[in-house]
């Protein structure tokens, strides 16, 4: 093999590398001094970060690097000098009873921000962003409970759940009357035109009458004889026009006929106890109270 001298460019008087395209020839000139500085600073700003950062796997883990970095250990302090910021506020709420939280402003403004924040992220999701609820997902805002709206209620209910796989979990399950064949269509029907009165919407008055004695059979055991409820078995108040899964006659046909039964899962031991009781705190304040 013999070493080709490559041609010399006639107008530069540079020799070319050799290299062509469609007569376009490459000058052998050498790199910018600039580009190649600033290509060494990087080989050697490379070799110090593996130096000083953790860089390569290693068959135990990695190199952890000079300064021994992690942000592990990072987030760790962080939320150990929070911890510390709080100043004992979090062993507080978890001693005191939920009343007294009540009548304690730091406890009170403590619990309220930390159940605000767990709000948005673990309840947001069924009962929205400002607690105002969706169809077969309560209101919070709106002082009509169906499991009670004292704080105690409110934290029972958080705490086991609705129909949930807690052992005491609120557990009352209204029959589907239809599903399970346990009333005849027409039946169904003139009991919901009978709730549909109660509420003061217009009704079929005979259609109506009959259903109220359906209602005092089969119904008032749960809903009350008046129709107002019963927070022990989470039976919604079927008078104030207030409705979980909506007022129109076929959607109370809907609850007759399936029986419904929300679900909400326990939070306990998804949430540590103090954000629990922080929520019941925060929940509580939006209702109005009882
Ligand atoms: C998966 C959906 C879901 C999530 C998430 C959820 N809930 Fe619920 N929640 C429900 C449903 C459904 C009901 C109504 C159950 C029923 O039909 O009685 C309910 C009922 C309630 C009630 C009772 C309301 C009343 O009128 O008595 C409270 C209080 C409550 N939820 C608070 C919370 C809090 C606080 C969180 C966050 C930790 C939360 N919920 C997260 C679905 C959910
Ligand atoms: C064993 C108790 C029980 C009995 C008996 C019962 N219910 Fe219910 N009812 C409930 C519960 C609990 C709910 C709430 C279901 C839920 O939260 O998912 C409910 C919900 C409803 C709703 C939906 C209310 C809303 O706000 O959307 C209607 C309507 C209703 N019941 C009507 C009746 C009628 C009519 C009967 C008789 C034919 C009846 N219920 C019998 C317990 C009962």
């Amino acid at each position: 093999m013999t070493v080709q001298k490559h041609d010399v460019d006639a107008v530069t008087g540079t020799e070319t590398t050799g290299h062509e395209w469609d007569g376009v020839k490459e000058l052998n000139k050498p790199l910018p001094r600039w580009w190649l500085l600033t290509f060494y600073a990087t080989i050697i700003w490379a070799i110090g970060y593996w130096l000083v950062y953790p860089a390569f796997p290693t068959l135990a883990g990695h190199t952890q690097g000079i300064l021994g970095y992690s942000q592990r250990a990072s987030v760790a302090n962080e939320l150990k000098a929070v911890r510390t910021a709080q100043g004992g506020l979090r062993e507080l709420l978890a001693a005191r009873s939920l009343d007294q939280i009540k009548r304690e402003p730091d406890l009170l403004r403590f619990a309220m921000a930390g159940g605000a924040a767990a709000f948005q992220t673990n309840c947001a999701p069924c009962h929205g962003r400002g607690a105002q609820g969706f169809v077969g997902y309560p209101n919070l805002n709106d002082d009509d409970w169906l499991w009670g709206g004292t704080i105690e209620d409110i934290h029972k209910t958080i705490n086991n759940g609705v129909r949930s796989d807690h052992k005491d979990t609120r557990a009352t399950q209204m029959p589907r009357y239809g599903l399970d064949k346990l009333l005849e269509d027409r039946q169904i029907t003139d009991a919901a035109e009978y709730v549909l009165s109660l509420s003061g919407k217009s009704a079929d008055a005979a259609s109506a009458s009959r259903g109220q004695s359906v209602f005092a059979d089969q119904c008032a055991s749960c809903h009350g004889f008046d129709g107002k409820g019963n927070q022990d078995q989470g039976a919604p108040n079927l008078t104030d026009d207030i409705w979980l899964y909506g007022g129109s006659k076929q959607a109370i046909v809907e609850s007759i006929r399936t029986g419904r039964g929300g679900m909400m899962p326990a939070w306990v031991g998804r949430l540590d106890p103090v954000t629990i009781k922080s929520l019941a705190v925060y929940v509580h304040s939006l209702g109005g109270g009882k």
